[in-house]
């Protein structure tokens, strides 16, 4: 600990100034202030077993990311260390206040081979669970979060033989070791997130689709099969009707189990926003999300997962406007998209709203500050207008594996080093369980 003088103290007090002004200038949350949220309302952050977990050696997307040539930056490896440092990783959610923890169960680890369960893996997941309770966290689970097991894309993946029915019984089997004590649970993340991308002009250059080609070929061939279909490069119209016969088997079966678990479905949603006359505003909207919508109306609940939004008119999506600030990712950062998806999936569907993901990539946390109280001000706006939103979850907890792009965007509350996975909670993280504990913005 350096020694205080006055010269630091004046620095500290320079940047918390800086820090201040910043702060100030990117503007102010903007509810029906103060809004109180209801009680029991969930406030936490969110992970994916493959992008937290490290070794998920037995998955489709460990096999396409060691495929030559592959998509992705660079592979998931250790991760965070999550699978061994789960324990530590709930305290950080518990002691920032936050009631609330999302993760995802890996089907790789719990049925390695075909009918073959790993009753170890069940139990580590159990422990988890026991391990949200004990700390007084709901645990919001995802059974699906993108990856399958490796011989379930060497058959097709979603389009194979017998797909929705191994998606069925794998739902069961875990449900009947976890469900008793899960808070909230969804099947599939994102299930139209290809859709979506036929909507962003320039996203697959030629060049990616053949690498993806070739990468695909190469999984099929190291698997000794003549196809490998994974969720998050196949193609999209293909993909919608076995992807809904699974997210309703699914559900199912878990119902089956526990009739009276809150199960849902989290749908990836950009705030679209009509620009002009005869904008296709809405024939996005019916090709990406309207069968979902449709499926969900028959849900508990309505998970929605928003970073951005998209301007469009007569001709199709818009670039960002001139001079915004943009994302790691390249997206206009525009927190207050989050209000626009909310009430958007309400209204499609009348079902009470979870916001599962919502969050920003970006290396200077003082953004992530600022955009937090702003997104969450736009969910209180809508339910003083009467929308049921049930809870609010980050994405994400920790900096993490951001698929194709690798560990360079940084979404994560919680820095991880790279080398000791030692955690440190950045300042926005306090600035969200601050909100959780007035449960108020
Ligand atoms: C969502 C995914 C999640 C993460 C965030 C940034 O599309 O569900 O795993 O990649 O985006």
């Amino acid at each position: 600990m350096p020694q205080m003088n006055r010269r630091n103290v004046l620095a500290v007090s320079t940047a918390a100034l800086a820090t201040a002004t910043r702060l100030a200038a990117m503007g102010k949350p903007v509810a029906k202030t103060p809004f109180a949220f209801p009680p029991k309302f969930l406030w936490g952050a969110a992970t994916a077993g493959h992008q937290v977990e490290g070794g998920n050696v037995n998955s489709d997307l460990w096999a396409i990311e060691h495929a030559k040539p592959t998509i992705f930056a660079e592979p998931s490896g250790d991760a965070c260390d999550s699978y061994n440092r789960w324990a530590e990783d709930l305290d950080i959610v518990r002691d920032l206040g936050l009631n609330t923890y999302r993760f995802s169960l890996e089907w790789a680890r719990i049925e390695p081979e075909p009918g073959e369960f790993s009753l170890g893996a069940l139990d580590h997941y159990r422990r988890m669970i026991a391990g949200c309770r004990e700390r007084g966290l709901t645990p919001m689970v995802t059974f699906n979060h993108f990856t399958a097991p490796r011989w379930f894309a060497a058959n097709g993946g979603w389009e194979g033989e017998g797909a929705v029915d191994r998606f069925a019984r794998y739902c069961e089997r875990s449900a009947k070791a976890l469900a008793d004590q899960i808070g909230y649970a969804t099947t599939l993340n994102e299930p139209e997130l290809l859709r979506i991308f036929k909507w962003m002009p320039g996203l697959m250059p030629a060049e990616l689709v053949k690498i993806q080609t070739q990468m695909l070929a190469a999984a099929a061939k190291a698997s000794g099969s003549d196809r490998f279909g994974v969720m998050i490069a196949g193609d999209a119209d293909r993909l919608l009707e076995p992807l809904i016969a699974a997210h309703r088997a699914g559900v199912a079966a878990i119902k089956g189990v526990r009739p009276d678990l809150p199960v849902g479905v989290s749908l990836a949603m950009i705030d679209d926003q009509a620009v002009g006359p005869n904008s296709l505003r809405d024939k996005k909207r019916a090709e990406v999300y309207g069968a979902w919508l449709e499926v969900a109306k028959a849900d508990d609940f309505v998970g929605v997962q928003n970073y951005e939004r998209q301007r469009l008119d007569a001709k199709g999506a818009l670039p960002p406007p001139p001079g915004a600030e943009l994302s790691q990712m390249g997206a206009e950062v525009y927190p207050a998209s989050l209000e626009g998806v909310v009430r958007f999936a309400h209204a499609a569907t009348g079902k009470p709203v979870i916001v599962t993901e919502n969050g920003l990539a970006t290396t200077d946390d003082i953004r992530r500050q600022a955009y937090i109280p702003q997104a969450i001000a736009g969910v209180a706006r809508a339910m003083a207008d009467g929308v049921p939103v049930l809870g609010y979850v980050h994405w994400s907890l920790l900096d993490n594996y951001e698929w194709i792009f690798g560990y360079r965007p940084r979404y994560g509350l919680v820095e991880v080093d790279r080398v000791t996975f030692k955690r440190t909670p950045k300042p926005s993280a306090r600035v969200l369980g601050d909100i959780a504990k007035r449960n108020a913005v």
